[in-house]
């Protein structure tokens, strides 16, 4: 059975947290994927910052084909075709220049770019991206610029990264524009080397009770 591609807008609408993940062994990328989606996290990023990251993506698509798994850090029209080749559900940057919008439009991918300015906020619109990265929020400093941007931009959708910690969360999902916010926090460096899955569920299981409202 074929299912239809999510947009990147129901790829944000279904997770209040998107944990970001640096993988160095590809190996245990499978039971990582696993012990996530076993804390309700069905939505997460890979960043392309480390050899391995690219098998790892392609380890958790086969572990959980039900989770939307992203590929970020992609620089050029380059990292976006390796995504897609990948299988990536979704592509993540932290910036947005005329190359990387260009190779969107190609062949569409859900995308969300990092913006940080108004200015490159208007700039994404032209380019039809309307679901947005802020970055770097700066842990809760960045909901004010968030708020701020509300009013000016109703039609788009942030979602902060950098810094974020769960007592700065609940400020960002109160906002009207922001349902999901990145953060690297429920997969800690140690609990990913002492292959700890029971502790990163349980770190998966805070992260998805922020959506209860
Ligand atoms: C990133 O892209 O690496 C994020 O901004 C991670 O930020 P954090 O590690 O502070 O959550």
């Amino acid at each position: 059975m074929t299912t239809t591609p999510r947009t990147m807008r129901a790829i944000l609408q279904r997770t209040p947290v998107m944990p970001i993940l640096t993988i160095h062994h590809a190996q245990w990328a499978g039971d990582l994927a696993q012990a996530l989606v076993q804390g309700g996290i069905t939505v997460f990023e890979v960043v392309m910052r480390t050899p391995q990251s690219v098998a790892a993506l392609r380890a958790m698509l086969e572990a959980t084909p039900e989770a939307d798994i992203g590929l970020g850090t992609l620089m050029t029209a380059e990292d976006v075709h390796t995504a897609r080749q990948a299988g990536a559900k979704f592509g993540v940057s932290p910036g947005l220049t005329p190359e990387l919008a260009a190779a969107i439009q190609d062949t569409p991918f859900p995308f969300l770019p990092g913006v940080a300015t108004a200015s490159e906020v208007m700039q994404a619109r032209a380019w039809g991206l309307k679901e947005l990265k802020y970055f770097p929020a700066q842990g809760p400093v960045g909901a004010g610029w968030i708020k701020d941007m509300s009013g000016v931009f109703p039609d788009v959708l942030f979602c902060p990264t950098g810094g974020i910690r769960p007592p700065d969360i609940p400020v960002y999902l109160k906002l009207p524009n922001c349902c999901t916010v990145g953060g690297s926090w429920v997969v800690p460096t140690e609990l990913l080397n002492d292959r700890d899955w029971a502790g990163i569920t349980a770190l998966a299981q805070q992260a998805s009770a922020f959506g209860v409202r």
